[in-house]
């Protein structure tokens, strides 16, 4: 199976929304200017909620080959829940994707196993893929090993999901996240590999050999190459690196 590789930039809580227009528009010139083939590699970039609307209008205004996505939705389509973002809103700005359970929100904001498996759920009802993050701190590589925790984290949050509907799962190691202490391709590989047995079992062969699975943590154009030689590494989650133009765009183009 020929699987696109996907290169997203998690722009966590950086860039407002004149920020957004120029670094987007920035992102589309490079992109053109180096010919770059959707078919290489999708491009897409996860703005803060306030941005999205301008995302939207300039992807759309020239059709970029740009998707983009919100960082994190709610498990409820509507209601009471101030301060929280649905899906459906998410849906209305003609976003493709969703990140769920992003290490900084298990962390930071205590979500837990059967929530971000919620959030999975809610994102399917609204027709966004969500980008399924997962990832084993110090603590845990040092107890359980590295692949134990993201394994168990995937089988909870793919509870009751629609197996026909796209997902993308990205694997980052929370020790990796931000340190510039990236993992080795040769241990991104060996949870990867894991992970798309744990999809095999829960989802069948087929969906398995389709789904992209991303590596996060530390990634930047010098080591990007060595991530994508491995079988099972489909993309990247890229937190730091992608806030840099020249970074993230090279980061984009790289050769295997
Ligand atoms: O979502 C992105 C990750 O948290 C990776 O962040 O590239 O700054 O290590 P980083």
């Amino acid at each position: 199976v020929n699987r696109t590789p996907l290169i997203a930039g998690n722009w966590k809580m950086n860039l407002d929304h004149l920020q957004a227009i120029a670094f987007v528009q920035k992102l589309a010139w490079s992109l053109a200017e180096a010919k770059h083939a959707p078919a290489d590699a999708e491009v897409a970039v996860f703005p803060p909620f306030t941005d999205l609307r301008s995302v939207q209008t300039l992807v759309a205004a020239d059709s970029l080959p740009i998707a983009y996505g919100g960082q994190d939705l709610s498990a409820h389509d509507s209601g009471a829940y101030t301060g929280e973002i649905s899906g459906a809103f998410l849906a209305q700005l003609d976003c493709a994707y969703v990140i769920i359970g992003h290490s900084e929100r298990r962390t930071l904001h205590g979500e837990t196993d059967a929530e971000v498996n919620a959030k999975v759920l809610a994102a399917q009802r609204h027709g966004l893929v969500p980008v399924l993050c997962v990832g084993e701190t110090a603590e845990d590589l040092e107890q359980h090993g590295a692949s134990a925790v993201p394994v168990a984290q995937l089988r909870a949050a793919l509870a009751g999901v629609d197996a026909s509907k796209e997902i993308v799962v990205a694997y980052e190691p929370v020790w990796a996240i931000g340190s510039g202490q990236a993992a080795t391709p040769e241990q991104a590989e060996q949870v990867a590999a894991a992970l798309r047995g744990v999809l095999a079992e829960l989802l069948g062969d087929e969906i398995a050999a389709r789904t992209r699975i991303l590596y996060g943590g530390s990634v930047k154009a010098a080591n990007i190459a060595a991530f994508m030689r491995e079988p099972n590494v489909d993309g990247a989650l890229v937190g730091g690196a992608s806030l840099d133009i020249d970074e993230f765009s090279a980061i984009v183009r790289f050769k295997k």
